[in-house]
């Protein structure tokens, strides 16, 4: 698979770069994919920017503190998917856009799916709301692609082991729905989406993302950085 060429372009709708997110529930490993997608990358290469919600900005790393290490019920639903968006529009203005725009390539651990797994279907504030409360904050700015890296509840649960946050810490039916949330998402929007099951090897994983990215770079037209204004 090292042989393969990564996109030289991109379709992003925000400049000459590569815009993919990492999805999935807690426990999927999501960073060690992206780190070794950019690995990868910058070996051929192209610049390479590591980066995550909540908490890639300074202000972000405040607001991570803020939404995830209260107490239970510290933080109320709404406000929740408030912080999760305004960390989101700080990130996408100040780091990804104009990464993006020089070139580079944008690897983000969670974006604006999360918010809607999360706050949208396992809160239960509503797909569409929650959508649209981050597509506004983020100006329509969708990843080129979107890899989803899904894992059964009780997998993620064992994997990261002792739990930490307030998300973490919800109840396993909490956590379906989440991961509901992100196959419902994927089924409707399968061009710009890679659904892998997360239990199978890394290095298979990886393989599979590589094969996408190749593919995409070879349909350069298939898929828009920019959400159109019907979604
Ligand atoms: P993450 O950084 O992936 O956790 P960790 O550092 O433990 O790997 O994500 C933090 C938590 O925030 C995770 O439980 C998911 C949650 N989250 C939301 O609920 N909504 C969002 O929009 C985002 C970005 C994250």
């Amino acid at each position: 698979m090292s042989q393969q060429t990564p996109p030289e372009t991109a379709p992003s709708g925000a400049g000459r770069g590569l815009f993919v997110a990492f999805e999935g529930g807690d426990g999927a490993g999501k960073s060690t994919q992206a780190r070794l997608l950019g690995e990868w990358l910058s070996e051929q290469g192209r610049e390479v920017v590591h980066t995550r919600e909540p908490g890639g900005t300074t202000l972000g790393r405040t607001l991570r503190e803020l939404v995830l290490h209260g107490e239970d019920g510290s933080v109320s639903p709404r406000a929740e998917a408030l912080i999760f968006a305004a960390d989101r529009a700080h990130h996408v203005a100040t780091l990804v856009r104009p990464a993006l725009a020089r070139g580079a390539v944008v690897l983000t651990d969670r974006y604006l799916d999360s918010s809607v797994a999360y706050q949208g279907a396992a809160r239960e504030l509503g797909h569409e709301e929650v959508r649209d409360l981050s597509l506004w904050a983020v100006e329509r700015l969708l990843p080129d692609l979107t890899v989803l890296l899904d894992v059964p509840t009780r997998e993620g649960r064992a994997r990261r082991g002792d739990v930490h946050d307030r998300l973490e810490r919800e109840a396993d039916d909490f956590h379906d729905r989440v991961r509901r949330g992100f196959l419902d998402l994927a089924a409707r929007d399968p061009d710009r989406y890679l659904v892998l099951d997360a239990t199978r090897p890394a290095d298979e994983l990886t393989a599979a993302v590589r094969a996408r990215l190749g593919s995409l770079d070879a349909h350069p037209g298939g898929t828009s950085g920019v959400a159109g204004a019907g979604r």
